[in-house]
């Protein structure tokens, strides 16, 4: 799909401010950490290309999702590792090679598979999942981590990296984060032959438990400047937000009080009031729980009035503005902000499916 260029919705990202965030991390961690920037899911809606090329020269490797987003990165002219999270079928591991993709192999189960299928597995960088108390990707023991490691090795595959993932790093009662790590640990230490890279952290351990940093960490929300826990936990330091999300006034009109505005008739105008459109809607990302959610306009939170539809949406003005006024959805307006982590409270989700689910008819400028 291409993006809607020629209207006032736009997401801005500062670059730099990752970049900062990046550095900032970095500054807290112990000293030859190696980062590996998490740019899945299009960098967490930040656009994966811009952000890849402008962090390249700052980080070690980047992680994604799935070949496909491994692919575009490469093609775009990214050198460094690129570190696939999920499972990439047996059947699309030449794609791995042709591309200079790094694997993730989570069971003994693919490598059988990947053994009838006849699937060259030379020179294939890989890195082992271990689940270590997530309980969706890897294997759950020494024995098959051992197992897995030299059958991968036998293939010719080079075993660069094991790794694991932790389900509660983003939460004050650390009891479940401290069993997976125990167990991380000691895995680790029974290994037969372990690979170099060794890394467990992403965003809030880097954060919260930046002591149990192995090797390397990857890093994902934080680098785009916000704070992995919502608000559970405080930022240990600041960090800058990255993405600001922009619309302006099509349309502005003085209803009579009692006036209908939107789809199901759902609000009534209290009082003579002045009800502004502005060109964005679900379809941007922007969901329908979000009526009576609020806007900034001119430094003034404007509520949204209204159904959200798929293209538009409504809010009420303090007075009459000019079209081509600028609406603030996410980001400052005079003295005052919105966050990705205010809109996540109001939706009851979590500040990264904000921005992910900001849709690519949204450009977004750099
Ligand atoms: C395996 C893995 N590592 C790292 C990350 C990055 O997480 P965060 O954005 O919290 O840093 C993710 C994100 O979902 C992930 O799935």
């Amino acid at each position: 799909m291409i993006s809607s260029l020629h209207r006032p919705t736009k997401a801005k990202i500062d670059l730099q401010a990752i970049s900062t965030n990046i550095a900032t991390v970095a500054s807290h961690l112990p000293s030859r950490t190696a980062i590996w920037a998490v740019v899945k899911a299009n960098a967490y809606g930040h656009g994966a290309i811009a952000v890849a090329n402008h962090i390249e020269h700052q980080v070690d490797g980047f992680c994604v999702s799935n070949i496909d987003e491994a692919i575009e990165l490469r093609q775009s002219g990214i050198k460094k590792a690129i570190l696939i999270l999920g499972v990439v079928l047996p059947e699309e591991v030449y794609l791995a090679k042709l591309y200079h993709l790094t694997l993730t192999v989570t069971s003994l189960d693919w490598l059988e598979l990947a053994h009838e299928l006849g699937t060259d597995l030379k020179g294939v960088t890989c890195h082992v999942k271990v689940d270590s108390g997530m309980g969706r990707l890897g294997v759950r023991s020494v024995t098959e981590a051992d197992a897995l490691i030299a059958g991968l090795e036998a293939c010719g595959a080079f075993v660069e990296g094991i790794f694991t993932h932790f389900a509660t790093a983003d939460e004050a009662d650390t009891s479940q984060f401290g069993q997976q790590l125990e167990f991380f640990e000691n895995l680790i230490a029974a290994l037969k032959h372990c690979p170099p890279i060794v890394h467990a952290s992403n965003s809030a351990t880097s954060l919260w438990h930046a002591n149990t940093v192995f090797t390397a960490v990857r890093l994902g929300l934080v680098i785009y400047g916000l704070n992995p826990s919502g608000r559970d936990l405080e930022l240990p330091y600041p960090l800058v937000p990255a993405l600001r999300l922009e619309s302006a006034l099509v349309h502005v009109k003085k209803v009579p009080a009692g006036s209908a505005i939107g789809y199901g008739g759902t609000y009534h105008s209290k009082k003579e009031e002045y009800i502004g459109t502005l060109p964005i809607g679900y379809a941007d990302g922007w969901t329908r729980d979000m009526q009576n959610f609020d806007v900034l306009v001119d430094g003034q939170f404007c509520q949204i009035v209204g159904r959200v539809s798929m293209d538009q949406l409504t809010i009420r003005l303090p007075r009459q503005y000019p079209l081509g006024t600028p609406v603030i959805l996410i980001g400052e307006s005079g003295a005052e902000q919105i966050s990705a982590t205010d809109i996540a409270e109001k939706r009851g989700t979590i500040n990264y499916e904000v921005l992910c689910l900001i849709s690519d008819r949204v450009p977004r400028e750099y």
